[in-house]
């Protein structure tokens, strides 16, 4: 099958004179001084906080035992469940009084788990939120018009934050009330928006919907992230909107947005912020450290954190590290295409949702909002793609669309699904992540 190779768009990179000095640092200064840190926050950690001292004792180190970066690798990795089991306070490693702000995930199942920041710490991501931004293609003085939901979340004031380090006028508009975001980007002139890919969507819908050519807005710049989002949705959001679209990567869990950041002059992957974030990728099964280049699952050690340090948090996300490009010190992540966790195992086959927006988008007459619905037939599971025609799609296209989908899985997955293309504006749309699969096997 031949894949038209989407053309790139790129922007205009920052005046170096603007970069931070950790942007502009070579390799070697760079493992110097995350060295240092590494070591500060494993002796850190041990001290102050009781579940690392225990894992650190029943693997057998201790914080002096890290001599060099690779030593990294000896130390026991942190998961979810070490966080819900020291919920709500016990992974903090300053005394409570310290702590200036809570986050906490949504908690789906179970205990949500919560993170905090002490006075510095909040700084701290406000700077490397602010230099994503600045990466992203944003500057002091623009209106920005922050759509990432506010409260627990980390989005909202993690992006509000970093936009008014860097000198943004920010709008906090938060998610939802979409006929107002539109009327709000149309009265206040924002250059960049930042918003779930998937809110993104539901934005440009609400422009069309209302007679209004989402490419005259004033947006040149959009910092998408929070969710899985691919190469054909970059381009379906550039052209509908006029923009530059660029990756954003976080999670709460290590701070939140602002981990990682795409530069808008090459739009290659995600910088990690590598003075404040420390990533390794391992085997998901395991956890034995892979090479750069080589696929796997994510792990970061934050670098500077005082009230939660985590010590090789276990992201759940799947990328390989590649070398540094626009920032050439720092390493990047490739575009994540999915988490251990989101990955469907149909009939021995493993597929990613993300899998099937770039088929979905491929094909004429199809719209990127599809749900996948997991059921049983017989003893076997089945998939069914719903995606929505798009409203100018004439009804005889329908067919022939959902047979190219099931083609375009069958050849590149490998696994039958079935296609069922709906009319335009029956499937739920999201106001931040959006939920994509819907699991109705039958349980044993
Ligand atoms: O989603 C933080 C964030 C807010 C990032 C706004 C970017 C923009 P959590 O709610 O803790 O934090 O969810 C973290 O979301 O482990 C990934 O699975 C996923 N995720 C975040 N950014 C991306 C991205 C925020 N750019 C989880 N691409 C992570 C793919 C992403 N997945």
């Amino acid at each position: 099958m031949t894949t038209t190779r989407p053309t790139r768009r790129l922007g205009t990179p920052p005046d170096p004179a603007l970069l931070d000095p950790a942007e502009r640092m070579g390799v070697d200064e760079l493992r110097a001084l995350q060295l240092l840190r590494l070591q500060e926050t494993l002796g850190h950690a041990y001290a102050n906080v009781p579940h690392y001292r225990r894992a650190f004792d029943a693997a057998g180190v201790h914080p002096d035992d890290c001599h060099e970066l690779a030593d990294l690798a000896r130390f026991p990795t942190t998961s979810k469940a070490d966080l819900r089991e020291n919920y709500p306070f016990g992974m903090f490693a300053v005394p409570r009084e310290q702590v200036r702000r809570v986050h906490a995930s949504s908690g789906t199942t179970g205990r949500p788990t919560v993170v905090g920041y002490t006075e510095d710490d909040i700084a701290t991501w406000a700077t490397v939120m602010a230099r994503s931004i600045r990466a992203a293609g944003g500057r002091a003085g623009d209106v920005l018009h922050n759509a990432y939901g506010y409260g627990l979340f980390t989005g909202g004031l993690g992006a509000h934050y970093g936009a008014e380090a860097l000198g943004c006028t920010v709008v906090p508009v938060s998610g939802g009330m979409t006929p107002r975001q539109v009327q709000l980007i149309t009265d206040f002139g924002p250059r960049v928006i930042m918003v779930t890919p998937s809110y993104m969507l539901a934005v440009i819908d609400e422009f069309e919907k209302q007679g209004i050519d989402p490419r005259s807005s004033t947006l040149q710049v959009g910092i998408f992230g929070a969710e899985p989002w691919t190469e054909q949705m970059r381009q379906e959001m550039e052209e509908r909107l006029d923009i530059d679209a660029v990756d954003i990567y976080g999670l709460s869990e290590v701070m939140g947005p602002g981990i990682a950041q795409e530069c808008v002059e090459t739009k290659d992957g995600l910088h990690v912020w590598e003075d404040h974030f420390y990533p390794e990728v391992v085997d998901p099964l395991t956890t034995d450290v892979l090479a750069e280049g080589e696929q796997g699952e994510l792990l970061f050690t934050s670098l500077t954190k005082q009230a939660m340090p985590v010590i090789r948090y276990r992201t759940r996300d799947l990328t390989r590290l590649l070398p540094g490009t626009a920032r050439p010190g720092m390493r990047r992540i490739e575009k994540i295409t999915g988490r251990t966790d989101d990955m469907i195992i149909l009939r021995g086959v493993n597929l990613f949702p993300t899998q099937i927006e770039e088929v979905v988008l491929r094909t004429p007459g199809l719209s990127p909002h599809f749900s996948l619905e997991l059921t049983t037939r017989g003893r076997m599971d089945h998939l069914t793609v719903h995606v929505e025609a798009r409203p100018d799609c004439p009804p005889e296209r329908r067919g022939p669309a959902a047979a190219e989908v099931q083609k375009a899985v069958k050849d590149t997955v490998g696994t039958s699904v079935e296609v069922d293309v709906v009319d335009p504006e029956t499937l739920a749309r999201s106001m931040g992540k959006l939920q994509r699969l819907f699991d109705h096997r039958a349980r044993e």
